[in-house]
């Protein structure tokens, strides 16, 4: 076969693949099998040595002049693949900025937290300060100051975590605080009056169900004051009622016995639901909120203060409870609070 028919035939074959490369892999491959160093083409080359001069001048020409030409063609392919490139995305992936913008998703704070700022925000109108003392704490503050002395029953009631550590002379074991009570004789041994402090924090008791959780939050008032009465204790607890769960809710107060107030209460709010009636909700129309009183002549001693001169009222509930009786809020199982499931927490 003539060198010319060689060339013809590779060429040929050469432009036959060529038009069917679609992208820049294809077309790689390609040109490494028509102008690597591998190629047929060598091959052709190697025939120029058997001819004689003038045969292979011309030859030697017409390879170059296919060569030539298959590096123009691959060039202008390749050219020809950059624009299609640019004309795809100028069809289909081309970005509309006069488009809107995606909207992207918003969190906002755990309901409560939500409830934590409220509950203060309502006190600080009253005047009152946000305090915050011990997480943990001394068996001295949370118990033995409160008239819980260390084998009164009353203790078992509170379900206490004690942290494993050496114990105090003064102030006993080492324990999570389990109300936040533990800040009222701290406060008064600052030694600053009159006070009206809330304190809000964590509070820890080894229960876990339905309605209780190990890591929950309290928030304790205190008020100590010359002639600080009952009467002060029912008007801040309406005006609260009011502010946080809506106009038309009630409060009342139920005797009750804590061992640092004389007397002590409970609290109840008109239940949201049924205004009132009784529901499933509530007990005949009552939700109890929390305890509260006129702290023990004792107690206000154990923080330096002279009970013939200054009274003090206290309250303190949990925050969680306070939360979940805000209307049309009925959570079956408060665990769900810090299950941290977004399907919950994205509803409140
Ligand atoms: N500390 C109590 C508890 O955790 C609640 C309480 C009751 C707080 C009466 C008070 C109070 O300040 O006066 O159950």
């Amino acid at each position: 076969m003539s060198i010319d028919t060689q060339l013809k035939q590779f060429k040929d074959a050469f432009n036959a693949e060529l038009a069917n490369v679609s992208n820049a892999e294809t077309l790689e491959v390609v040109r490494v099998k028509y102008l690597g160093r591998k190629s047929a083409f060598q091959d052709i080359l190697r025939n120029l040595k058997d001819m004689n001069d003038e045969e292979r001048r011309e030859a030697g020409q017409a390879a170059n002049a296919v060569k030539e030409a298959m590096q123009a063609a691959i060039e202008s392919k390749e050219a020809e693949l950059e624009r299609c490139r640019y004309d795809h995305l100028a069809t289909d992936e081309r970005v509309d900025i006069s488009l809107p913008g995606f909207a992207w998703p918003k969190g906002h704070l755990h309901m409560t937290t939500r409830a934590i700022r409220d509950i203060q925000r309502i006190f600080e109108r009253l005047g009152f300060t946000r305090v915050r003392y011990p997480e943990v704490e001394w068996e001295h503050y949370a118990f033995d100051v409160l008239r819980m002395g260390t084998n009164h029953p009353a203790r078992d009631n509170w379900e206490t975590y004690f942290i494993d550590a050496p114990v105090h002379e003064k102030f006993g074991r080492m324990i999570l605080t389990p109300h936040t009570t533990n800040g009222d004789v701290r406060e008064m041994e600052r030694g600053e009056l009159p006070i009206r402090t809330m304190n809000i924090n964590k509070t820890y008791r080894r229960q876990s169900d339905v309605s209780h959780v190990p890591m929950f939050h309290q928030f304790e008032g205190l008020l100590v004051d010359r002639d600080v009465s009952v009467t002060h204790l029912k008007g801040l607890f309406e005006h609260f009622a009011k502010e946080f769960f809506g106009p038309d809710r009630e409060i009342r107060l139920r005797p009750h016995h804590f061992r640092f107030t004389e007397p002590s209460f409970e609290i109840d709010v008109s239940c949201g639901l049924c205004a009132g009636e009784g529901c499933r909700m509530c007990k005949q129309g009552w939700l109890e909120l929390g305890g509260a009183g006129m702290l023990h002549p004792d107690v206000l001693r154990a923080g330096g203060v002279d009970p013939d001169e200054y009274t003090a009222l206290a309250f303190g509930w949990g925050v969680e409870r306070t939360a979940s009786m805000r209307s049309g809020i009925n959570i079956a199982d408060i665990r769900v609070m810090y299950k941290n499931d977004i399907r919950f927490l994205e509803q409140f």
